[in-house]
């Protein structure tokens, strides 16, 4: 199946699979964009000036919502994006979509808080970082079933940011959160809590309709600058083996990544998998499916959406989980 960050794709193609996989049933007006450009020659003609790369749907519709494009229907978006290209065309290859959402920490905590503590973690793709504070959020955990509702909160009291994330299945919520005593991230462009410009962008790759989205940025923007983190500039596959060997010893060293390997292609995906089965230290994936080598394989019940993450433990699917983090299914662990 192609994907709409696949840059062999067409540009038809791509923007087809982003209304039909991604953007419905989670951002109407995306959809309509999105798939309103997949039969329209003429604005195919401007995103295919880009370099394929840079066509992607989730860059070039933040791109023009970035430049002013108002939320609305898909002719008057065409009629915008005629008369802004220049600009939008302009931030498309000074940016790349490094959308940091915090909420995925919601599906990560259940798996993190199963490792013997304290950890040391790495994120790859950190974007921000906002990801690598799991432990100064608040969590609500709701349940479809049985005892409604779980909070978890920092040590120190409730954060100002509380992660929502709807729960299903056998999730393994730990008593608190985990003590994490050191944190570093890799990216190819990492982007600082800091500067007001990287915070716009960041604010620009929210889907239009996520309003709780960008409130819940702004909240844990203020939270990662008061506990600045390392983001090593690079490629993830050339910096994560020296990284793993700075953490401290005495602690569980975790590389984590949600939504990045999607921007690998096959040779470099197989690559980090291989390179992970040889540190020393556990590796937890979110990702789409397929996305991991060998994850979607080794799956014991199909997902229950085509749009599902897989998160898996060393390699071994262990949940389904939404991509921005609001729900997260546990899988019943296959009989041994
Ligand atoms: C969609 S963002 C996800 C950010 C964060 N993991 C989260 O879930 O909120 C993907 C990030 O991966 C980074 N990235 C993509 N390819 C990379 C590579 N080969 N090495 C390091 N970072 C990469 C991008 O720059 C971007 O910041």
């Amino acid at each position: 199946m192609r994907s709409s960050t696949d840059p062999k794709a067409s540009t038809s193609e791509r923007y087809r699979q982003f209304a039909e996989v991604e953007a419905t049933g989670m951002s109407a007006c995306y959809e309509a964009w999105a798939l309103g450009v997949a039969g329209d020659p003429t604005v195919i003609g401007l995103i295919d000036s880009l370099p394929a790369p840079k066509r992607q749907p989730n860059l070039v519709l933040s791109a023009a919502r970035f430049c002013g494009a108002e939320v609305g229907d898909y002719p008057a978006f065409a009629t915008w994006l005629a008369a802004n290209w220049a600009r939008v065309e302009e931030t498309c290859l000074s940016h790349a979509t490094q959308t940091n959402e915090a909420a995925r920490c919601a599906v990560l905590l259940p798996a993190l808080a199963q490792l013997q503590g304290p950890l040391a973690l790495i994120e790859v793709g950190a974007s921000a970082g906002l990801c690598l504070h799991p432990d100064s959020y608040s969590y609500r955990y709701v349940f479809a079933a049985g005892p409604v509702k779980r909070m978890l909160h920092p040590a120190a009291g409730q954060s100002p940011v509380v992660l929502e994330c709807e729960a299903s299945g056998p999730v393994p919520l730990p008593a608190a959160l985990p003590e994490v005593v050191w944190r570093a991230g890799i990216d190819l462009n990492p982007l600082d809590v800091t500067r007001q410009h990287d915070v716009d962008w960041l604010t620009a790759l929210i889907w239009p309709e996520h309003a709780d989205r960008r409130e819940r940025l702004l909240a844990a923007v203020k939270v990662a600058r008061g506990e600045p983190v390392r983001i090593v500039r690079g490629d993830l596959n050339e910096q994560v083996t020296a990284l793993v060997a700075q953490a401290p010893a005495e602690a569980t060293v975790v590389v984590f990544h949600t939504a990045v390997l999607a921007y690998l292609d096959e040779l470099e995906r197989g690559r980090f998998a291989e390179t992970m089965a040889g540190l020393p230290a556990r590796w937890l994936s979110n990702e789409g499916q397929g996305v991991v080598p060998g994850v979607l394989e080794r799956l014991t019940e199909p997902p229950v959406a085509r749009s599902d993450f897989v998160l898996a433990l060393d390699g071994t699917p262990v949940a389904f989980t939404q991509p921005h983090g609001r729900s997260i299914h546990w899988l019943t662990p296959a009989p041994h």
